[in-house]
């Protein structure tokens, strides 16, 4: 599907993950199984499974599942979970082929122990200066995120980190995510010297996603403004925003943060308590969308690239569609 003229934009990245086209379908928690990062590896593109704060046999079940069909993958971390320190661990004993880090940043300790049992690093870069760190840490790759992204997000648009961080560091590969959903957008993205893209809605949508039908007729609809970050009320209290569709949910979550607060504002909780409160509650809230449909009360985390993916295909197609509309940009540029 590539055409020959231009293997050059895309062999960094294919070097860089060993499959043939650089998209990673990045980790979504309830998501990200290995049923559809196998789908996503059959594509030739590359997928994430999502640890979230999975019991540690299901994860060891899930890698084992996708270390036995040999494909490529990689193997998302959040720093945040409660089960973090354990699932390092043994993820690193698992010797899975990479790992990203996600949620807050790794500790240098940590990437050296990912790096130690042999799998390559992914470090996601929201800001100039933690891209330097993460290089400095040792990631073999960032992940260029932007607040445009579904989920946890960071507070600059892909935009500017593009001139910020990508055009200053070429020495590691960049994979740029957060409202990508078209082969068009990926090609001059692959231009500006991007090793590939990251993308997390539209894989969301995909026929093999285990998503509820409920949720993914909720995000073909959807138009990219709905898809809002939430906002932190107080410094009392400081939350990563998270881009979701608007619903009651996201009231609720209003309500719990105000709640929270005067709770810490009473010195009921400690910080750490509260924080710990707001995420077990996305983390209840996105399994309550994603498996028992239910639309309203859950969380819609989606990147506002929900506006510009209108249906629901399976893998294979997003993948090819994407890579033959990128090679077109190229051809159409005259390259
Ligand atoms: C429903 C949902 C859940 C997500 N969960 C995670 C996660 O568990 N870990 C992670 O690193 N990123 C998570 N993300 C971010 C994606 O991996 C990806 O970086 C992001 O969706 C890219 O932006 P896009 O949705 O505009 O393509 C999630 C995104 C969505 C939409």
């Amino acid at each position: 599907m590539i055409g020959k003229k231009h293997l050059k934009y895309w062999q960094r990245g294919r070097d860089f993950l060993g499959v043939e086209y650089p998209l990673i379908a990045g980790a979504m928690t309830w998501i990200s199984t290995s049923g559809l990062v196998r789908a996503v590896a059959d594509a030739g593109a590359f997928g994430v499974l999502a640890a979230g704060n999975m019991p540690a046999d299901l994860l060891e079940k899930e890698v084992r599942t996708l270390q036995g069909c040999g494909c490529r993958f990689a193997v998302n971390l959040i720093t945040i979970a409660p089960n973090y320190s354990s699932h390092l661990e043994k993820v690193a004993s698992w010797r899975v082929p990479y790992i990203v880090f996600a949620g807050s940043f790794p500790r240098q300790e940590e990437v050296r122990i990912a790096k130690e049992s042999g799998a390559k690093v992914l470090c996601f870069a929201s800001n100039d200066s933690i891209a330097e760190r993460m290089i400095a840490y040792g990631a073999d790759a960032l992940i260029l995120e932007g607040s445009e992204a579904g989920g946890h997000i960071g507070h600059v648009s892909t935009i500017v980190l593009i001139q910020q961080v990508l055009f200053h560091y070429p020495q590691v590969p960049v994979f740029v995510a957060g409202g990508i959903a078209t082969g068009r957008m990926i090609a001059h993205l692959l231009l500006m010297g991007a090793a590939g893209v990251q993308m997390g809605t539209i894989f969301a949508m995909a026929e093999e996603s285990p998503c509820h039908p409920a949720f993914k007729e909720r995000f073909r609809k959807a138009r990219a403004r709905e898809a809002f970050a939430t906002p932190q009320y107080s410094s009392a209290l400081p939350v990563v925003a998270v881009r979701a569709l608007k619903n009651k949910g996201s009231e609720e979550f209003g309500r719990l943060q105000l709640e929270l607060i005067q709770k810490l504002e009473r010195g009921e909780i400690s910080r750490i308590q509260a924080q710990y409160e707001v995420e077990k509650y996305w983390v209840g809230a996105l399994r309550r969308a994603v498996q028992d449909g239910d639309v309203e009360h859950g969380s819609l985390m989606a990147g506002q690239s929900v506006g510009l993916i209108q249906d629901s295909r399976p893998v294979k197609e997003i993948v090819n569609g994407l890579v033959a509309e990128a090679e077109e940009t190229f051809s159409g540029l005259g390259l």
